[in-house]
């Protein structure tokens, strides 16, 4: 023994070229216009969301990160040893770092993801510093069925990792039928950390979406950037704007492309119409209240054990188990 070298494996389930193709073309043929939030991630995306996550208006990220800093050893104790964790839209995996130091000896970190460059770099990162960490680097769209690789001794307990409020992504009933899918990843048993941006003021909210760097709305905008570059579209970005705001009757955060003038543009020869102020719906994110949330755990057999807050009340992260 005392083989420490480090253990990185990838699997590519990657989705192919015409579920981007098909996704844009349903989404604008459609009456109200859509286009699918998952898209917003390429390498520009990614490194666009990471510009957000550091704004001074984005209070998300640093605050999910000082509530998992502040309350590590009381996750780590509750998890206890041997810990195999599945992280579904791992990103740059920074904040599971916190957790593998504070963890006693974690066993494997399986990292999914469907931004392929930026996956195999931090999954090597990690498995660089984290050398007796089995760490498996899955590309896959996982809002769509898709199957672990067998993962990787000895048998620890299973914990899903699901930070950053991506679950603020999901419609109400789908966070149940998401969970539930979780459910059958971890089986049998199996627990989760589930981070849920909190519902608050208005202003706060409005703000983090909007802010004075205009980093959202060049996010936003990059999604007609991405048509262009890689299904052949004309988007003319001066003519369309990033709108954000809080939808207090629905409880989330709503994002749209609207076109400033009457237009039409072409992807791949397929011509798409735009009134002047239409709206493309590009994202919802939900904001939960910790009952609000726990209630939909709940429907999904999960027993809420624990939830950790900040002193502000603005993000809670939520310790689950399935009954
Ligand atoms: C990555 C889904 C949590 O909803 O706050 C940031 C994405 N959208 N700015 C969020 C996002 C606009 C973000 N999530």
């Amino acid at each position: 023994m005392g083989d420490i070298a480090p253990s990185f494996t990838f699997h590519d389930l990657a989705p192919s070229q015409e579920s981007f193709r098909d996704a844009v073309f349903a989404g604008l043929s459609r009456d109200p216009k859509s286009l699918p939030c998952k898209f917003f991630y390429d390498a520009r995306g990614s490194a666009l969301f990471e510009k957000i996550c550091d704004l001074p208006e984005y209070y998300l990220t640093r605050t999910e990160i000082a509530i998992l800093d502040r309350f590590a050893a009381d996750i780590a104790t509750r998890l206890g040893p041997h810990c195999r964790l599945i992280e579904l839209g791992s990103g740059a995996s920074q904040k599971v770092r916190i957790l593998l130091e504070a963890l006693d000896r974690p066993a494997a970190y399986i990292a999914v993801d469907i931004s392929r460059e930026q996956l195999r770099k931090s999954a090597a990162r990690l498995a660089a510093d984290f050398p007796k960490l089995a760490v498996v680097a899955v590309c896959a769209d996982y809002t769509r069925p898709f199957t672990l690789p067998p993962l990787p001794g000895p048998e620890g307990k299973r914990v899903g990792f699901f930070p950053g409020s991506t679950i603020g992504n999901f419609e109400p009933r789908q966070v149940v039928k998401f969970l539930a899918d979780w459910a059958a990843l971890l089986a049998p048993g199996g627990e989760m950390l589930i981070g849920a941006d909190l519902k608050k003021d208005p202003k706060i909210l409005n703000a983090a979406y909007n802010d004075k760097a205009g980093m959202n709305a060049a996010f936003n905008l990059n999604l007609l950037a991405r048509i262009n570059r890689e299904l052949g579209g004309d988007f003319d970005l001066d003519r369309f704007a990033h709108v954000a705001f809080y939808d207090e009757a629905q409880g989330r955060v709503e994002l749209y492309l609207k076109s400033l003038v009457e237009q039409s543009v072409q992807v791949a020869g397929t011509r798409f119409r735009f009134g002047a102020g239409e709206l493309i719906h590009t994202e919802n994110s939900y904001k939960y209240a910790i009952d609000e949330f726990r209630t939909l755990a709940a429907q999904a057999g999960f027993e809420p054990i624990h939830t950790w807050t900040d002193r502000h009340q603005l993000f809670s992260v939520h310790y689950l188990r399935r009954a």
